[in-house]
């Protein structure tokens, strides 16, 4: 009885876990531009995606691509999150170029996150800019329990990984993150990342960006721009150690809910 149950956990918790190859997020695709079904951007757009997504299988975390030509050019671009391996990229990209044209089906711009990686498109040339619209801000439903905390170690730590990024150089991989006590009881794990076609200076601006709109009231939260991301948990969220034998994603304690569905998204724009 106990091993049957136990079977049953095991196959559910590992089913669960090759399905999340791209956990939906947020995305945004203002109205305000769209396309004609059948248009020649639609079919540039799935060249496009057809790119992207094809290029994810040759292990590498970031592409940017452009499809068509005159008024009716589509540029886009995938990154995937810096700790993963590359079969966890590919699957994502797979997954989410089908989901974002589900969501976004008539818009000429989208932006979709992903826990594992995202996905931008646009018909204005964008690469190599720092895009900070449009964007979201998440947060964790929980409150801090100790708000010094956040300006004492949760911002100082994510300043810290943003300025270390800035000497880097435009296309090198732009990707942090830190372990740090939040209490002698508590750690809190952070991470920043940025698109990298953006130099190294102009990333560490557009982290300091999102640093600044970061929530600091709550027991996690999140700044999703096009070109950069800054994140704060109190359990990890990105694996670490070895990625070629990545462990299990630990499950976090109870009172802090993990996942996009758990975490409440509260409007800025
Ligand atoms: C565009 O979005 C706005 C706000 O979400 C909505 O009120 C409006 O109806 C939408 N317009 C079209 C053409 O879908
Ligand atoms: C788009 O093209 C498909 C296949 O050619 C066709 O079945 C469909 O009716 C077209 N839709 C529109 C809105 O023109
Ligand atoms: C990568 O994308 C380019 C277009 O940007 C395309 O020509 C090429 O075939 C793709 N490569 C692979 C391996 O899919
Ligand atoms: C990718 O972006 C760079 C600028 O960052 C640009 O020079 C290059 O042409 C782009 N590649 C494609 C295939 O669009
Ligand atoms: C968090 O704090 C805000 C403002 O102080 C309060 O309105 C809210 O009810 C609190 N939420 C929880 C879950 O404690
Ligand atoms: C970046 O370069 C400047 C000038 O060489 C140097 O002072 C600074 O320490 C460097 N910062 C990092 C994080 O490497
Ligand atoms: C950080 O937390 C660990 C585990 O609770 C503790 O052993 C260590 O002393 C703490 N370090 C600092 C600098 O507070
Ligand atoms: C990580 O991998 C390297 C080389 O592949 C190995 O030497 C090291 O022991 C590994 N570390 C852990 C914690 O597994």
């Amino acid at each position: 009885m106990t091993l049957l149950v136990l079977y049953f956990l095991i196959s559910f918790l590992s089913h669960t876990r090759t399905e999340a190859a791209a956990t939906y997020v947020h995305h945004k695709c203002p109205n305000t531009t769209t396309f004609t079904t059948n248009s020649t951007y639609q079919s540039n757009l799935n060249n496009l995606l057809t790119y992207l997504s094809s290029n994810a299988t040759r292990n590498i975390e970031f592409y940017n691509a452009t499809a068509g030509n005159s008024v009716d050019t589509v540029y886009g671009l995938f990154l995937c999150r810096g700790d993963l391996p590359a079969y966890t990229c590919q699957s994502c990209i797979a997954d989410a170029t089908k989901d974002i044209v589900q969501r976004c089906p008539t818009e000429r711009l989208a932006v979709g996150w992903y826990d594992e990686c995202m996905l931008h498109y646009s018909d204005q040339y964008f690469f190599g800019s720092t895009v900070t619209d449009p964007y979201r801000i998440l947060r964790n439903t929980l409150n801090i329990s100790d708000q010094t905390g956040f300006d004492q170690v949760v911002r100082p730590k994510l300043s810290g990984l943003a300025s270390g990024i800035i000497n880097l150089s435009t296309g090198a991989k732009k990707f942090g993150t830190n372990r740090a006590n939040f209490t002698a009881l508590k750690y809190v794990y952070t991470l920043v990342q940025c698109t990298p076609d953006l130099s190294g200076y102009d990333c560490t601006g557009c982290l300091r960006l999102a640093i600044q709109k970061l929530p600091s009231g709550n027991r996690g939260g999140r700044v999703l721009f096009p070109s950069c991301i800054a994140r704060f948990e109190f359990h990890p969220f990105y694996l670490t150690g070895n990625t070629s034998a990545p462990p299990p994603m630990p499950v976090p304690p109870p009172t802090t809910p993990t996942g996009a569905n758990t975490i409440t998204a509260k409007a800025q724009t």
